[in-house]
């Protein structure tokens, strides 16, 4: 079996040397929190909590083979030891000042990888006020034009790369959600859009000129916000021409993560839906950035386009046809990085009888977020040296809105796209798929059962 030109089985490249983690937003809560997290399990002083490239496993052949190794034994992952960090930030503080003003992790806790944090100091980004209208910081590039600014940022990643020895270089967009845009003329082709990146148009936000520098300097590149950011033709023709892989958008956490695992379970009972109401109250910098309506529009789209999606309510209109959905995120600074996400579900039974549930999620955002970015740099490192280029779907499970191929829907199960992801790492170490299949409880061994 061949999935387009990969191999079943086929070579990967070994993770060699170092690997090199670009970070557009270091000085960021989720960014800060994410590095703080990596030294303090190196150290041996934490546990990596959340991650399932280092705490997951994945079962391979039949049950009754009990085959179930860590994924970190299967596929061939950089190791942490070899993770080096960099990246751009509008602020110029160090990531250990930068970690104590985002208020996430304890005292005790920063302070014991101290020395590590304060070592690493964000480049200068690229900035513009239209598209992040609640920030101002003063630590920018002054290159004339977005040409300028694009070689840059590409002069940065080759000198980062130098200057730590590094082959292999992941980017990831941890920086502010931007203003929402919708993909016009200029983002159509890669032609298109490098004659409009010279004729500085005003439709190409910084995150466009990361990621440009990014896949030009043949690097994977991950969107951890809803940003238009590589969700545009241009962008995954460059991919494919420059055979770097790419995914996004927005980190799957808090209240859509309880979304994604709710709502099949209703679909899948066919439970009806009357209502989801939810609402979050958020007190850190990116609550500030969304507290701007044109922020938030680009996280609303993100938020609410996952029930339509996982209910069909084409396909099941009894059921689905006119719920209400609505998501709020309120400013509260109190609160800080510790998120509460409601939920107020009304949901109707046999007869049409109604119910409720109520969720009540006193999380912590970028708790939740640090794990997913480990997983997804050492997965995209992965795919890159296993020749797999463009939208990496099998890492929709990262995402609230997982980019897909032109003309298909995201799938927004999470069980399913946890399926999806071990199957792609079962097919890319010649292991057969895991199917499911229910038929096979009444086969004997002999007859390839169980
Ligand atoms: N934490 C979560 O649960 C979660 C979930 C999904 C998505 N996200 C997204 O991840 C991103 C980071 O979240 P956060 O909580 O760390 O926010 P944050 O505000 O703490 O960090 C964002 C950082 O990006 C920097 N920045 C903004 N524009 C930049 C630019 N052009 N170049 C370089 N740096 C820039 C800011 O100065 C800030 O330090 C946000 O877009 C957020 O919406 C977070």
């Amino acid at each position: 079996m061949k999935a387009g030109n990969l191999k079943k089985g086929a070579a990967i490249t070994p993770a060699k040397g170092k690997l090199g983690i670009l970070i557009a937003g270091i000085g960021g809560a989720v960014s800060t929190t994410f590095m703080a997290g990596v030294e303090l399990v190196r150290r041996g002083l934490a546990e990596p909590v959340g991650s399932l490239t280092q705490l997951g496993t994945i079962r391979l052949g039949k049950r009754f083979e009990k085959r179930s190794p860590k994924i970190s034994e299967f596929v061939p992952l950089a190791g942490l030891d070899d993770l080096v960090f960099g990246g751009w930030d509008i602020y110029e503080a160090n990531c250990y000042e930068a970690a104590l003003y985002a208020r996430v992790l304890r005292r005790d806790h920063l302070d014991g990888v101290k020395d590590f944090l304060s070592s690493i100091s964000p480049m200068k980004a690229v900035f513009d006020r239209r598209f992040v209208k609640n920030l101002d910081g003063a630590h920018v590039k002054e290159a004339p034009g977005l040409r300028g600014k694009l070689e840059e940022i590409k002069a940065d990643i080759a000198e980062f790369k130098a200057r730590n020895g590094v082959e292999r270089c992941v980017m990831i967009w941890c920086g502010s959600t931007e203003v929402h845009l919708k993909p016009g003329e200029i983002h159509q082709s890669i032609e298109a859009l490098r004659q409009a990146v010279d004729a500085n148009d005003p439709t190409i936000p910084p995150s466009m000129l990361y990621a440009l520098a990014a896949l030009e300097s043949g690097l994977p590149f991950i969107n951890g916000a809803p940003n238009l950011t590589i969700d545009i033709p241009a962008m995954l023709e460059l991919a494919e021409i420059v055979k770097a892989p790419i995914t996004g958008k927005d980190f799957k956490t808090g209240q859509t993560l309880m979304k994604t695992i709710l709502a099949p379970g209703l679909k899948s009972r066919l439970l009806g839906l009357e209502g989801w109401y939810s609402t979050n109250i958020l007190g850190n910098r990116d609550g500030l950035v969304l507290d701007d309506a044109e922020s938030f529009k680009t996280k609303e789209e993100s938020k609410l386009s996952v029930l339509e999606y996982l209910l069909q309510p084409h396909l099941y209109p009894t059921l689905y046809k006119n719920y209400y959905h609505k998501v709020t995120i309120n400013y509260y600074p109190p609160r800080g990085d510790n998120k509460e996400g409601w939920d107020c579900i009304d949901i109707f039974g046999w007869l049409g009888y109604p119910m409720q549930i109520k969720v009540d999620f006193q999380c912590r955002d970028s708790i939740l977020a640090a794990p997913l970015i480990l997983d997804l740099v050492l997965f995209m490192d992965l795919a890159q040296r296993a020749g797999m280029s463009g939208i990496q779907e099998w890492l929709s499970f990262y995402f609230k809105s997982p980019m897909v191929k032109e003309g298909l829907y995201p799938e927004h199960d999470l069980s399913i796209q946890s399926m999806k992801l071990k199957n792609t790492l079962r097919y890319l170490m010649g292991e057969e798929q895991i199917t499911h299949f229910g038929l096979d409880y009444y086969m004997s061994e002999e007859e390839g059962g169980a």
